[in-house]
């Protein structure tokens, strides 16, 4: 399969969850746990600059915006950004939603304060792209947010992809704080700092290992 056709896949796996996805999803059911979460990791004593990579529903982007932040957020499924845009319509918000891939963001070099990717390294043909992408966003002294899980251990709560798209998904069993440390170095983040022990507990159901993580651009 062609990258083009493994992405057309996987977007349009997205696009069919899109508008049941916050329904079930841990953002929506622990809103308030996830913006303290994300609101120490961002450090921001002021309002910055955040674009939000693989936003789906707006998970970051809406908390971002609430906290005061301009934001940004990309999303390949249209269908995605649809509902992003209605849920951050619904408390008043003001995010520039746009559809586009991680690996074409219509945004400048070092453009960025904080860049952040939940739950999307695992989804990616090219995780390690995406962190690149990050880094190229960012503006020097700027932070990327990432946060992710062990999905393995939870199996009733993984992707249905096809087994031949799941294949070609490097993180799809989904990936630990340290591996995702190491790849957090390799594109240019040199020190992360964990937040997830700010949960009294993994904020997803079968206790998911997860981290959130933030790292600093020299
Ligand atoms: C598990 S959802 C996470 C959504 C959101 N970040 C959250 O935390 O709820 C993964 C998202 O990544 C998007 N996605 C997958 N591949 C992408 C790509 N190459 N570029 C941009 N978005 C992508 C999907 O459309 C989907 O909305």
């Amino acid at each position: 399969m062609r990258s083009e056709d493994l992405q057309a896949a996987v977007t349009a796996h997205w696009s069919a969850r899109a508008p049941l996805f916050d329904g079930v999803a841990s953002h929506v059911a622990q809103r308030d746990r996830w913006r303290d979460v994300l609101e120490a990791a961002f450090q921001a004593q002021a309002p910055r600059e955040v674009v939000d990579l693989g936003c789906g529903t707006g998970a970051c982007a809406i908390i971002a915006a609430s906290l005061g932040h301009h934001v940004r957020a990309f999303d390949a499924s249209p269908s995605m950004i649809e509902a992003a845009r209605a849920a951050a319509r619904a408390p008043g918000l003001n995010v520039e939603f746009k559809v586009a891939l991680i690996g074409d963001i219509p945004a400048a070099d070092a453009s960025a304060d904080i860049v952040t990717l939940r739950n999307v390294l695992w989804t990616l043909e090219e995780p390690m792209a995406a962190l690149r992408t990050a880094h190229r966003l960012l503006r020097p002294g700027g932070r990327v947010v990432v946060s992710d899980g062990l999905w393995s251990v939870a199996p009733h709560y993984r992707a249905t992809y096809a087994p031949e798209i799941a294949a070609r998904l490097p993180l799809h069993d989904g990936l630990t704080q340290i591996r995702a440390e190491r790849m957090l170095a390799e594109a240019g983040f040199p020190v992360a700092q964990g937040w997830q022990h700010l949960f009294p507990a993994s904020p997803y159901p079968g206790d998911v290992p997860v981290f959130v993580l933030s790292a600093v651009k020299p």
